[in-house]
This record gives structure tokens, C-alpha cells and sequence, in this order.
């Protein structure tokens, strides 16, 4: 394994599969666990088959929580909305590379708006795609599943796409989160962390715990920490 600046591994808990008649409460809780961002997940029924929160939520979700908010689009022509996020308070701003034919020119676009720019991979995009565009991101995003629902299982071949985008992170000796989204559990963590994670988004692992979030934040982050062997 590389060594990295800053070795703890940041976890970013999504509000997707929570009760969202308390997202008031569940912000508090992830603020108690010592959540490091809350992960907001934006779909509008075209790129992925589920529509979810938008910029409305987005605004309020800012006026509730001192946590940094990493917003992942998932609609397509995302350029037409990341101003509004970021007048809305996101702070990172990710997009999907295969929502627009223009990528390169909405990270630009993200970073002289003031946020930090992320770019997402779908489990059949080639890792290529993000390393090419490496000097424009501040955070690359590889999708774990096929992204539009919460609860589905993290597809194996992600580790060695993660391998991919952590070596090439490396080579260029850039700054970059490599953040993974898709069915992170305790179980899974530990193994996608030695793959070159530094970013873990869980929603089901911390929402749909029996033991509560604050316990679920604490285990994922143990078990994220843990050697895998
Ligand atoms: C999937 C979303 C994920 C999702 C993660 O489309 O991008 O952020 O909420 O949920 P779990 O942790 O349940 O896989
Ligand atoms: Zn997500």
C-alpha cells in the first residue's frame, strides 16, 4: 500500500435509504458518530430508473448540519444543475462521466464555482475515463454497484478498478479522494480500503443497523481501520 498524507479514511454516510421524515435527527446522529461528510444522493428517474432528493433538499439538509455535504448527481446533463447545487451548499459536486458528453468542461466549471469537483464511474465504464480527466478532479468516485438504489451487493471487480485509479493517483502524486459508493459493509470495507479507498459512502450499513447509527458509524470505521489480511 501507498502512503497517504492522511491516512484515516473518511466516511461519507447516505441519507438515501434513511427515514427522511427525521433527516433532522439521523444529521444529528451522524454529527455525534463523528461522520466526516453526509453523502446526498440526486437522481432524477433518466440516468438511474429512481428519482430521489433535489436542490430543495439539498438547501434545507445545509441548514440543518455543520457536515460537509458530498453531493453525487446522478442526472444526466448534470450541467445544467451544478450551479444550483452549489448555491444550494454542496461542497463537492460529483459528477457521473456518463451523463455528459462534456465532462471535462463541467469539472472545470465546479472548481471555479467554488466547490471541489468529483467525477463517478459506473461498474462498466472504463477506469481510463477518470484517469484522463485526473487533473481536474478532486475526488473520483467508483461506483461498487450499478447506482439508482440502495441494499445491493458491492460487485467484486470493483477492487481491481480501484487498484486501477489508486495507482494512477499515485503515479501523478495528486492530492485526490478515491471514494467508493456501493455496498460497503464491515464485512467489505476493510479489503476496499487496502484496495486504495480513502472515501467510504455506506447507506444501509449505517441507516438499516439493528445496533443504531452511531454504533454502525463506529463499526464501519473499525472496521475500515482493520488489516485485511
Ligand atoms: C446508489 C447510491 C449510493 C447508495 C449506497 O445509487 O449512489 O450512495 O445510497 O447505499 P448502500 O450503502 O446501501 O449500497
Ligand atoms: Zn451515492
Amino acid at each position: 500500500m501507498s502512503s497517504r498524507p492522511d491516512a484515516r479514511v473518511k466516511l461519507s454516510p447516505s441519507i438515501l435509504n434513511s427515514d427522511l421524515t427525521r433527516l433532522a435527527d439521523s444529521l444529528a446522529l451522524l454529527e455525534d458518530a463523528g461522520a466526516d461528510y453526509v453523502h446526498l444522493d440526486v437522481m432524477d428517474g433518466r440516468f438511474v430508473p429512481n428519482i430521489s432528493i433535489g436542490i430543495p433538499v439539498v438547501a434545507s439538509i445545509r441548514e440543518a448540519t455543520s457536515l460537509p455535504l458530498d453531493v453525487h448527481l446522478m442526472i444526466v446533463e448534470p450541467e445544467r444543475y451544478v450551479e444550483q447545487f452549489i448555491a444550494a451548499g454542496a461542497d463537492i459536486v460529483t459528477i457521473q462521466v456518463e451523463a455528459t458528453p462534456h465532462p471535462h468542461r463541467v469539472l472545470q466549471s465546479i472548481r471555479e464555482q467554488g466547490a471541489r469537483a468529483g467525477l463517478a464511474l459506473n461498474p462498466g465504464t472504463p477506469t481510463s475515463h477518470a484517469i484522463e480527466l485526473l487533473p481536474l478532479c478532486d475526488l473520483v468516485l467508483v461506483m461498487s454497484v450499478n447506482p439508482g438504489f440502495g441494499g445491493q451487493s458491492f460487485i467484486p471487480t470493483s477492487l481491481r478498478r480501484i487498484g486501477e485509479v489508486r495507482a494512477a493517483i499515485d503515479a501523478a502524486g495528486y492530492p485526490t479522494i478515491l471514494e467508493v459508493d456501493g455496498g460497503i459493509t464491515t464485512r467489505t470495507a476493510a479489503k476496499i480500503v487496502a484496495a486504495g479507498a480513502t472515501m467510504l459512502v455506506a447507506g444501509t450499513a449505517i441507516f438499516g443497523a439493528e445496533t443504531g447509527v452511531v454504533a454502525a458509524v463506529h463499526e464501519l470505521r473499525e472496521a475500515a481501520a482493520r488489516n485485511s489480511g
